[in-house]
């Protein structure tokens, strides 16, 4: 059988790993123009099969579970942060239980409640902007404060008010353990993994003696999913989440929530700040939704925010934090449609920002443009894909057609959208109420693609008060 071609290098051990790590968007799209989308490149001695377009996309997202596994693929990486017997360590079966768990505990009940908690952080933390203009980072500033929201949220109360002290050195301490060397190789005895594995003991204990603190003053109404989980949540043998799962799986949502939201907000405010009338615009549409721009925000004006909602597609279009999506192979597996079989323990990787990014699926694929959803919605309205459930609570396209998909597809898909919306739409809400941002020299910066999610190079803005 045909492998599908495999892109030549010069460094036996190291394969492509450079070309493909300084710019792997670049890198995806000179070789899809040479081999067409599906092709192989070597990386540290792996093959890495790369599956792209909209039909990669589906082959990756949808693949069997007897075929293609992401266990295998992301347990290195992540066991040692999560924890065991959560996510990767356990069965699919019981991961789709998990997701189930985190789901119902992100009710439509407990995103309300956050919204008025997120807009206060916020304000809180941007007194801090205190000047008529001056010269921030975003980026940095947008990490600082999704840790708080997010642990206010998810988290709860106990863990936020933590966080100015030991709480921020814990997860800083086992934030370093996601790298992608982990992704490459089991346990590497260096220093930054031998704080991990300290961070990750000190930061299981707090939560489990905050579960303890909590069951001794008896039962409350709190909307964090903490609560959710050490009260409501069993798996379908009757069986209830142990402390220590529980406490994982909260390490799990913080890790899995925390970069992803705080570079989409990141790179949503750059690109606003490459069309500055857009600040106007935003600021106009809640005052005809909420009367005036003193009226808190609240869930159901936020839903009906159509703008600010499609500057966060946008920004997930063109910057979407994760870029690759891997499997391993678990057989020689056929690619349909083509005479490609790959073999097994390959991985299989699909890049969703390609086909997100390519002129066939997006006019003018590389502009930053919220008004295209309007008429992409209005084009989308009358689909019909066929619905699946994969047991965590949401219907999801049994195909991976659409070439968009920042959140993934099928049973790994991600179950925080909603939550992240909420959070990144209130974030930005308010932040517009009172600023409008400027690029410090016209132009967006340079992705850093070394990192685990791709971040901007240097997110420094101009900020000025506005007259609201
Ligand atoms: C899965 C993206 C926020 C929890 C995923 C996947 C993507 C993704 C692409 C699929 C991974 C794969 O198929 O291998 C994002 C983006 C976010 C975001 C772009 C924000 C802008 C969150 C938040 C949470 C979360 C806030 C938690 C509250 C999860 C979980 C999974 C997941 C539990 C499932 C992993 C699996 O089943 O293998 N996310 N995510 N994510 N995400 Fe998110």
């Amino acid at each position: 059988p045909n492998e599908p071609p495999i892109i030549p290098y010069w460094i036996p051990l190291i394969g492509s790993a450079i070309t493909m790590g300084i710019d792997p968007v670049k890198f995806y799209r000179e070789n899809q123009k040479k081999h067409g989308n599906y092709f192989t490149y070597i990386l540290l001695g792996r093959r890495m099969v790369t599956c792209l377009g909209s039909e990669g996309n589906n082959f990756v997202f949808n693949a069997k579970l007897a075929d293609a596994s992401a266990e295998d693929a992301y347990r290195s990486l992540t066991v040692p942060v999560f924890g065991e017997g959560v996510v990767y360590d356990v069965e699919n079966s019981v991961l789709m239980e998990q997701k189930k768990f985190v789901k119902s505990g992100l009710s439509i009940k407990n995103l309300r409640a956050y919204v008025p908690m997120i807009q206060m952080e916020t304000d809180n933390y941007l007194t801090r902007w205190n000047k008529k203009s001056g010269i921030e980072d975003v980026h940095n500033a947008m990490a600082e404060l999704i840790i708080m929201t997010a642990s206010r949220c998810l988290l709860g109360e106990e863990v936020r008010s933590k966080l100015d002290e030991t709480f921020a050195q814990i997860f800083h301490d086992l934030d370093g353990g996601f790298k992608p060397i982990n992704f490459l190789f089991d346990n590497l005895p260096i220093p930054s993994n031998k704080l991990r594995d300290e961070a990750h003991i000190k930061m299981r204990k707090f939560f489990m003696s905050i579960m303890q603190a909590r069951r001794e003053a008896g039962i409350t109404d709190r909307t964090d999913v903490m609560e959710y989980l050490t009260t409501q949540c069993h798996y379908k043998n009757g069986r209830k989440l142990t402390d220590v799962e529980s406490s994982h799986i909260m390490i799990a949502i913080l890790m899995a929530g925390q970069h992803t939201s705080s570079t989409t907000t990141a790179w949503a405010l750059l690109f606003l700040s490459e069309k500055p009338e857009l600040f106007e615009k935003l600021r106009q549409e809640q005052i005809k939704v909420l009367g005036s721009l003193d009226v808190p925000l609240n869930y159901d004006a936020l839903k009906q925010l159509t703008l600010h909602e499609n500057v966060v597609r946008e920004a997930l279009r063109l910057r979407p934090p994760i870029i690759q999506i891997m499997r391993r192979v678990k057989k020689d597996l056929p690619i349909p449609q083509t005479n490609y079989v790959i073999p097994k323990d390959s991985f299989i990787q699909c890049v969703p920002t390609i086909s997100a990014r390519s002129e066939e699926n997006f006019e003018n694929a590389e502009e930053f443009n919220p008004n295209r959803w309007e008429v992409f919605d209005q084009q989308n309205k009358e689909r019909d894909d066929d619905l699946i459930d994969y047991g965590f609570g949401q219907l999801h396209m049994a195909s991976a057609k659409s070439p968009y998909l920042p959140f993934g597809a099928g049973r790994h898909r991600c179950i925080g959208e909603q939550f992240a919306y909420v959070q990144i739409k209130t974030i930005i809400a308010t932040l517009v109420r009172k600023f409008d941002l400027e690029l410090l020299n016209g132009k967006l910066p340079m992705c850093d693609f070394t990192t685990m999610i791709v971040q901007p190079k240097d997110s420094s803005l101009r900020y000025k008060r506005t007259n609201y």
